[in-house]
C-alpha cells in the first residue's frame, strides 16, 4: 500500500451561526486544519467530502490555501445526462476539481432502506452499482461504502451482508476501474461519533475478508486496494486502529468538525 487515506465526511452536524451562513462555518473549519497544518504529504492523503451546495465554494478555497486536500462529494448521480431534476452528473463534478466520491454510505443506505421497507437490499446496491459504474467512467475515483446494522450482526449475518454489498455494487467492473475503488468498512451500529466500536481483531477478521471478496469479484492487484475503518474514530483510538493490518485509513465524521481533533487523527504516531 502506498499512503494512507484520510476522508472528513462533512455533514450537516456544525451549527450555522446567527446571521451567518454555513459557507462561513465550513471555512473556518478547513481554515482550522490549514492552521493545524492537516494536509495531503508523502504519508497520507486527506479527502474533504462536502455536500453539493458547498463545492464550488470549497473548491475555490481549497485552491487559495498552502495545505493540500482533495475534494470528495458525498454521492452521484447514476445518470451522465437527462431529464433528472435533483440528479448531478459525475461530468459537473470534475467541474468543480472534485477527484472523489462516496457511495453507498450508511446514512444514504438507510433513508432508501426506509423507502423500501428494508425489503429492497438487491435493489439499493444495485442502484450503488450504476452510480459507482458512471463515477468510475467519467475518471473519479469511488470510496464505496459497506457495512453492517446492528440487527444483522447480532444475528451473526455480517459477513453474509458486506460479501452481498461487495458482489452485488460492485458488479460488472471491469479490471482496469478498480484501481478507482476504496473500500470504507463502516459498522452501522458504530457511526455516531461516540459509539461502541468492534474489537481489534473483529476489524481485522473483515478487512481480510474484504480483501478475498474483492479478488473474487476481479481485482487485478490485490496489495493496491485501499480499506478505510470508520465508524466512531477519534483521537484515542486512532493508533491502535491504524496499526491493525489492512486497514489503510480512515473515514471521520464527527472528528473532523474539529481541526484539533482531525489532526491528532490524521498525524497519529504510529510506534
Ligand atoms: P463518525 O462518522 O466518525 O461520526 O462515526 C463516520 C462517517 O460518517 O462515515
Amino acid at each position: 500500500m502506498a499512503r494512507e487515506i484520510f476522508g472528513a465526511n462533512l455533514k450537516m452536524m456544525y451549527k450555522i451561526p446567527e446571521n451567518g451562513c454555513s459557507f462561513y462555518e465550513l471555512d473556518k473549519i478547513v481554515r482550522g486544519y490549514e492552521k493545524n497544518n492537516v494536509t495531503s504529504n508523502n504519508q497520507h492523503e486527506v479527502i474533504l467530502f462536502a455536500p453539493f451546495t458547498h463545492l464550488d465554494h470549497l473548491s475555490d478555497l481549497l485552491s487559495r490555501l498552502t495545505i493540500k486536500l482533495s475534494l470528495g462529494a458525498q454521492g452521484v448521480s447514476e445518470y451522465e445526462s437527462g431529464a433528472h431534476t435533483s440528479e448531478i452528473s459525475p461530468l459537473w463534478l470534475k467541474e468543480l476539481n472534485v477527484t472523489n466520491v462516496l457511495i453507498g454510505h450508511s446514512e444514504v443506505r438507510k433513508k432508501y432502506e426506509e423507502l423500501t421497507s428494508g425489503a429492497g437490499q438487491e435493489k439499493i446496491n444495485g442502484l450503488f452499482n450504476r452510480q459507482i459504474l458512471n463515477a468510475l467512467k467519467k475518471g473519479l475515483r469511488v470510496i464505496y461504502c459497506i457495512g453492517e446494522t446492528e440487527d444483522e450482526r447480532n444475528s451473526g449475518v455480517t459477513e453474509e451482508v458486506i460479501k452481498r454489498q461487495i458482489a452485488q455494487g460492485l458488479a460488472s467492473l471491469i479490471p482496469m476501474y478498480f484501481k478507482d475503488i476504496i473500500i470504507a468498512y463502516e459498522p452501522r451500529w458504530a457511526i455516531g461519533g461516540n459509539r461502541p466500536i468492534p474489537k481489534p481483531q473483529q476489524i481485522e477478521s473483515i478487512h481480510r475478508r474484504i480483501l478475498g471478496w474483492m479478488l473474487h469479484q476481479g481485482h487485478p492487484n490485490i496489495e493496491d486496494l485501499a480499506i478505510l475503518y470508520g465508524g466512531s474514530i477519534n483521537s484515542d483510538n486512532t493508533k491502535e486502529i491504524m496499526s491493525l493490518k489492512n486497514v489503510n485509513g480512515g473515514l471521520i465524521g464527527s472528528a473532523c468538525l474539529d481541526p484539533v481533533k482531525f489532526r491528532n487523527i490524521v498525524n497519529y504516531k504510529a510506534d
